[in-house]
């Protein structure tokens, strides 16, 4: 369909092609949480003991972590198919916001360091952390949704771009290229296997495909907590230590077809691109095993 207004604002940039480059718009008020759900320790003020060194979980909270994760990685295929032009990203808070409650979860973002939303809605230019807002999404737009779950006592994190429509060649190449990032960077992953040759397989990866991968955003241990040892670069890293058996993680990749630098907004959350560049991210918690790894988030 001709849509003259999105024409007009659609941002052409040859080098990055052709979408609209967006700035933070309308919200609505955070969402509520029902008493009944257990809250993470963020929101009741409890402490969480988090160790220094990367945790080696035993079998029930392997458990605990595949069940979370299982749901947040459900939660994320209902939202795919929900995903079009003209839909908000706040109506994509709501879904992913009932969905956790209704599942008996509680949506981690919410309130995390103050973020004010259910999950995080990162649109073309927007690296990380966009906080959903009213904009409609436009055809030719691609979002990251973010869903992290607390269930059972235990942290799920994931997330995937998706495509709005018809996207530009260019576009289409940035999301695949950053799902192939991840794809090798879990086939890495093992016993005794060095945390920091997941950033050297992204970069190797990102570079064949003349793509830059985005050095401020790193993965995560993650468990009773949300983000905890180790710290996994996606991108040429010294991070010391090994992988163990029983150890959870996550690798998020975010990669742009423009320089490495990025910015905060005044809303202290969402993240952009300084070039305008569009960026791709995709996350999965893994769990390495005695011969691999397993994706949690599957
Ligand atoms: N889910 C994000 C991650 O992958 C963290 C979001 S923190 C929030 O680590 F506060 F922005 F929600
Ligand atoms: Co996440
Ligand atoms: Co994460």
């Amino acid at each position: 369909m001709f849509e003259p207004i999105a024409r007009f604002w659609r941002t052409s940039i040859k080098r990055f092609g052709v979408y609209d480059k967006v700035v933070p718009f309308e919200t609505t008020p955070s969402r509520l949480v029902p008493d009944h759900i257990v809250k993470p320790d963020y929101v009741t003020n409890k402490i969480v003991f988090i160790t220094k060194k990367p945790e080696i979980k035993d079998e029930e909270q392997i458990k605990g972590m595949r069940s979370s994760c299982t749901l947040a990685s459900n939660i994320l295929r209902k939202i795919h198919p929900f995903i079009q032009p003209g839909v908000k990203t706040d109506e994509i808070d709501e879904l992913a916001h009932t969905l956790s409650i209704e599942a008996g979860a509680y949506p981690s973002p919410l309130f995390y360091k103050g973020f004010p939303k259910s999950v995080c809605t990162s649109v073309n230019n927007v690296a990380v952390h966009g906080i959903p807002d009213l904009r409609p999404l436009q055809n030719g737009d691609i979002v990251n949704v973010d869903v992290t779950v607390f269930f059972n006592g235990y942290h799920g994190d994931c997330s995937k771009t998706f495509l709005v429509g018809d996207v530009d060649d260019q576009g289409l190449h940035l999301v695949h290229a950053t799902e192939e990032c991840l794809k090798q960077a879990i086939d890495v992953c093992g016993p005794n296997v060095p945390f920091c040759d997941i950033g050297m397989r992204i970069y190797r990866v990102a570079k064949k495909n003349k793509l830059t991968v985005l050095p401020a955003f790193v993965g995560h241990g993650i468990g009773k907590y949300f983000h905890g040892p180790p710290d996994i670069y996606h991108t040429i890293n010294r991070y010391p230590g090994l992988m163990k058996p029983g150890m959870t993680f996550t690798i998020e990749p975010v990669l742009s077809h423009g320089n490495e630098n990025t910015v905060i907004l005044d809303d202290g959350w969402t993240v952009v691109t300084e070039d305008g560049s569009r960026t791709a991210q995709v996350e999965h918690t893994v769990l390495v095993t005695k011969d691999g790894t397993e994706i949690l988030t599957k």
